[in-house]
């Protein structure tokens, strides 16, 4: 087991790079068991959640090859099964894209049910239904989701709820099927328009990714492709809050800012000074931040995965924020860690009520899920005395050298090796 330990209230200042999209990688991945060729990734996160899929992909059977730190080539010209464990898909939500991707690639997945975060319910409802209208059977049999085709036709799916992992779970199964697939009200994430690049630059036809209406249009055949994953939005706004929190200044390179609108105007919102280049953002702060209320929602809307670092920088803004949690029934606890740093909030169902105070005091707090980890850093750095955050394989599981990264923007934090019999007993 591991914590970091950060002795907080430095200012960030300096350049920090950020690294290819987490939920692009983890999507683009099993998309790969759709070609009929190597296919060679570029921009990969060197990040738990990459390392377990690339394992998996090697254990089903494709030849997985690093090239440098950041690129592998994958051939998945030797994969045979079809089978992905509980031990493959344990503590990941996108396992479930394997049901997609070999769906598509050989009419036939048994996968494990997904992992990942615990926030509330994580149905996979809408993904079956997808698989359902391209005509596979789909049921669950000893606890594992099997699904399988003699053909797969395209069809029309309209989401009842917006859900990013349907619309890319229903394009990795229809990228391949006979005729025409619709997906209407679907997600409109930056990751859905780098898969279906990604999955056009193999020889796909998927038009409007990025829209709200995707058309597939069915092919007997993907050949191999080199592609560059786009840079990761929310580590991107994370470094950004960050340099807010800490009243710092930091540029933020290998960035797209279009992709970051709705965090920049909540940035600007609470009194700080964002400079927008053509792949970097400066962020800076001087003064405290004023509140504001959040709504997160589908993009383009203001992203969940970013309400909890917001929550912390909120914690200490002068008045009174409401955040209003449109996408999770449960993604608030890392307020009761926060609470023990002496923020003063209140929950009621998916309403945060946040009162400022003038600052937060130091305290052992844990990181209950990979975003709330990341925003408990981001309250560690911001508060003056030492703080220790642990349960930090949740954090990298998505963060690419978090510690490295804020070192070198000033903070001093410290990856340190815990004892598993003492992190368990301050967990108690
Ligand atoms: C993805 C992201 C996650 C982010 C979330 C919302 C990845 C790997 N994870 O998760 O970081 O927080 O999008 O932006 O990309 N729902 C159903 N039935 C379904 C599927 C979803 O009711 O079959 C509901 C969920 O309970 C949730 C909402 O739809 O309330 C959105 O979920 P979804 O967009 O599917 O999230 P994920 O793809 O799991």
């Amino acid at each position: 087991m591991e914590k970091f330990v950060i002795n907080g209230g430095k200012p960030l200042k300096g350049t920090v790079k950020i690294s290819g999209a987490k939920n692009a990688a983890v999507a683009i991945l099993p998309a790969v068991l759709l070609s009929d060729e190597p296919c060679t990734i570029e921009n990969l996160p060197q990040i738990s959640d990459v390392q377990t899929l690339l394992e998996s992909l090697s254990t089903l059977g494709a030849d997985v090859k690093l090239i440098n730190k950041d690129t592998v080539r994958i051939d998945p010209r030797g994969v045979r099964s079809c089978l992905v464990t509980k031990e493959m898909a344990e503590g990941m939500r996108a396992s479930s894209y394997f049901l997609g991707a070999l769906l598509g690639r050989c009419k036939n997945a048994v996968v494990a049910p997904p992992g990942g975060c615990d926030f509330g319910v994580r149905p996979i409802d809408l993904h079956i239904k997808g698989f359902e209208t391209l005509g596979a059977d789909v049921s669950i049999e000893n606890g594992m989701v099997e699904a399988h085709a003699e053909e797969l036709f395209g069809g029309s799916v309209y989401l009842d709820m917006v859900s990013v992992g349907a619309t890319i779970n229903i394009m990795l199964a229809a990228v391949k099927a006979k005729g025409l697939t619709v997906i209407e009200n679907a997600a409109r994430e930056p990751h859905i328009v780098d898969l279906a690049n990604f999955l056009n630059s193999m020889g796909a036809n998927i038009m409007g990714a990025g829209t709200s209406n995707i058309r597939i249009r069915g092919v007997e055949h993907l050949k191999g492709t080199t592609y560059s994953i786009i840079p990761d939005q929310i580590e991107a706004g994370t470094y950004m809050v960050a340099a807010v929190a800490t009243k710092g200044d930091v540029l933020i390179e290998n960035v797209i800012p279009k992709h970051l609108e709705s965090i920049i105007a909540k940035l600007v919102e609470v009194g700080a000074s964002v400079t927008e280049y053509d792949e970097s953002i400066r962020v800076k702060m001087t003064t405290r931040p004023k509140c504001c209320n959040i709504k997160t929602m589908p993009h383009p809307g203001f992203p969940t995965d970013m309400q909890p670092q917001f929550g912390v920088l909120l914690s200490v803004a002068d008045g009174t924020s409401v955040i209003n949690e449109g996408v999770w029934d449960n993604r608030y606890r890392y307020l009761d860690q926060l609470s023990s740093m002496r923020a003063q909030v209140r929950v009621d169902g998916k309403t945060a009520i946040i009162n400022g105070v003038e600052e937060l005091s130091p305290a052992a707090v844990s990181a209950v899920d990979l975003r709330a980890g990341a925003a408990l850093i981001i309250a560690g750095l911001m508060t003056k005395g030492e703080t220790s955050v642990g349960q930090i394989q949740y954090i990298d599981r998505g963060y690419e050298f978090i510690a490295e990264k804020f070192s070198a923007l000033g903070a001093d934090i410290k990856r340190v090796s815990v004892p598993d019999e003492v992190q368990n007993i301050k967990l108690a």
